[in-house]
């Protein structure tokens, strides 16, 4: 019986887990579920965002279908151990190297994007971005210049290694879907992004179904918000893609409709993944049963994909949440008056 951990986290975290729990409760799968404590809900009763207990757990189960974490509450408590750190923590040590953010206007919500509605319905693409390496884990620090100037640097650097098997998962990713890849560098500029066109471009042997083609990450900016609906696979670096996903996403409309995977190596044929809505805990609702829970629902949809090969399971889910749009469904953030757990009702009875 596949494992589940369950980590809710602050904020809306457990009330939008909570929908996602029904959805799978419903579908029978047979399914184990373990919650642990995350985030500030964990710092404050066991001293630290990500205690041992949850991480061993974690390490355990199959997946992992996370909230969200934070809470201005702990602003002030030093870096390490603030709520955001657990999310840092899980990625670190479960080597979490591959993140997965579909970005797809559903129907009816086309006024809810930032774009226009004809431009905007054309969005349906998946960015992948490296979440390991990159400036974020390079070398860094604080120095003096030589005119006595204050300097801070942050070295970006990518192996081969890191390269090809993102390079792979992005090729993957394309072959399951319409076949296009996109890579999207500096090549121009970094010579880091020049190996990693190279180590692209060797990949690509491997995948001679798969139509690669490259883009500068700049060039790729305009593209998103200009032509949204030319791509489909994008596979890009850690700190290229924050940006990238982040803007991919407004573009496809609200924060609460986003699911996100973040997957490992796979080991006998199974990827270990952690599986979240790409919001935060959204204080300024939390309590309140405002939060729409779809992007959390999509994302145990991902989870079946990906790590417990219940891809119908997944289609199935992802149909429902489409009918309770198309019936007229909508919390808030969609312009409508539905409560997170009326939401969940109005996909459990498309199910
Ligand atoms: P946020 O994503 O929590 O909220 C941004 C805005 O979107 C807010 O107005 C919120 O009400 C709304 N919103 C978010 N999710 C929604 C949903 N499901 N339904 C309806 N409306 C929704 O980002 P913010 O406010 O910048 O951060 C709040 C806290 O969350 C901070 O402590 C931040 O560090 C943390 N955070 C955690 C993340 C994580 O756990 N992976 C990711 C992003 C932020
Ligand atoms: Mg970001």
């Amino acid at each position: 019986m596949p494992l589940i951990a369950l980590l809710p986290g602050d904020g809306i975290g457990p009330e939008v887990v909570a929908e996602a729990r029904r959805v799978l409760d419903a579908l029978d799968l047979g399914l184990t579920f373990e919650e642990a404590p995350v985030g500030g809900a964990a710092y404050e009763t066991l001293g630290h965002p990500l205690p041992i207990s949850t991480l061993d757990l974690a390490e355990q189960a199959d997946a992992i279908l996370f909230g969200a974490v934070g809470d201005a509450r702990f602003d002030g408590v030093e870096r390490s151990l603030r709520p955001e750190q657990a999310v840092l923590g899980l990625r670190k040590e479960l080597n979490l190297f591959a993140n997965l953010r579909p970005a797809k206007l559903f129907p009816g919500l086309e006024d809810a994007s930032a774009l226009r509605p004809e431009v905007a319905g054309a969005i349906d693409l998946v960015i992948v971005r490296e979440l390991t390496g990159d400036v974020y884990f390079g070398e860094k620090g604080r120095r003096e210049t030589i005119e006595g100037l204050r300097e801070g640097y942050d070295l970006m650097a990518y192996d081969e290694i890191e390269v090809r098997r993102i390079a792979r998962v992005g090729f993957e990713t394309a072959r399951g879907r319409t076949g296009k890849l996109c890579s999207v560098d500096k090549a121009n500029v970094l010579e880091t992004s020049q190996l990693w066109r190279d180590v692209v471009i060797e990949t690509a042997a491997d995948y001679p179904d798969v139509a690669l083609t490259h883009m500068y990450v700049d060039n790729a900016a305009m593209q998103l918000v200009r032509n949204p609906g030319q791509f489909d696979t994008i596979v890009t670096g850690n700190l290229f893609g924050d940006i990238l996903s982040d803007q991919a996403s407004m573009c496809a409309g609200s924060i609460g409709m986003l699911p996100s995977a973040s997957l490992g190596e796979a080991i006998g044929g199974r990827v270990k993944g952690l599986y979240e809505p790409i919001h935060g805990s959204a204080p300024d609702i939390a309590g309140q049963g405002k939060a729409n829970p779809c992007a959390t629902i999509l994302s145990a949809a991902m989870m079946l994909r990906h790590s417990l090969d219940r891809a119908d399971m997944a289609d199935r889910i992802e149909a429902a949440v489409t009918a309770a749009l198309v019936g007229g469904a909508r919390t808030a953030d969609l312009g409508g008056a539905l409560s997170t757990s009326q939401m969940g009702d109005a996909v459990l009875a498309r199910l």
